[in-house]
């Protein structure tokens, strides 16, 4: 990456404070570039090439961050909302600057992985209805789940609204009068996985998603709690 931008920009993207408050800190002499003491917050410099020393700290600029979400039942998939708590309420303190949102959603009632960014082209493309990007969940079924439920859902169920779904893979970890099961489908209607059981005659009662394409939820990750992808994730979901 080459662009070369203001520095006030770079510094404010990086959670440095308001422009008013760089401008500030720079004047006062705690920026350093390439060696030298700047005091004026408007030059242009590379962040990718150029070296920042902010307080006697180097800079290691980022543009976009991807973080990875364990999210808990009760808050909403979005970016504010009147009434609920929501997911980016939970982001840790120091990933605020980035204004990330959620790719995608999950029921409110619904946890798991859920992937949060600014990086709005990589969003765009995980969400592409053409994309197919296989979507994995946990799932506790009430009923006995049969291996004709499987078989419905390989070739498409029809959902409430007359709409038949794409060939999903369902996976029976336990049949009983609460039953377990993976579930993986390759599109995101609304309550997908709600509505296909629905179908079939079953109610889903708790919900998880557990794997986005190739990334696997964090099990380690508690309830509410995010941490960044891996380079290794970040390039399995940016590969085609
Ligand atoms: N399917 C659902 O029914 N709910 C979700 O949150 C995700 C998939």
């Amino acid at each position: 990456m080459g662009d070369i931008q203001r520095l006030d920009k770079i510094l404010a993207n990086s959670g440095f404070g308001t422009r008013k408050e760089i401008k500030k800190m720079v004047r006062s002499g705690q920026v350093i570039v390439d060696g030298r003491v700047v005091k004026n917050s408007s030059i242009h410099v590379n962040p990718y090439k150029d070296e920042i020393m902010v307080g006697g700290q180097k800079l290691a600029y980022k543009a976009f961050v991807y973080l990875m979400m364990n999210k808990p039942a009760g808050v909403v998939s979005a970016t504010w909302d009147g009434k609920y708590k929501t997911v980016v309420d939970l982001v840790p303190e120091q990933y605020r600057h980035f204004e990330v949102f959620p790719v995608g959603r999950l029921d409110r009632d619904t946890e798991g992985l859920l992937l949060l960014t600014n990086d709005g082209q990589l969003a765009h493309k995980l969400l592409s209805p053409k994309k197919h990007v296989p979507k994995t969940y946990y799932a506790a079924i009430e009923g006995k789940v049969t291996e004709d439920d499987g078989t419905a859902f390989q070739n498409g169920v029809i959902l409430d609204d007359g709409y038949k779904t794409m060939p999903a893979e369902l996976k029976i970890l336990k049949t009983d009068d609460v039953s377990e099961i993976e579930l993986t489908i390759v599109e995101g209607k609304f309550h997908q996985v709600k509505r296909m059981f629905e179908a079939v005659g079953k109610k889903v009662r708790y919900l998880k998603r557990i794997k986005m394409g190739l990334v696997a939820l964090d099990e380690s990750l508690a309830l509410g709690e995010c941490r960044e992808l891996t380079d290794k994730e970040l390039e399995q979901l940016k590969r085609p």
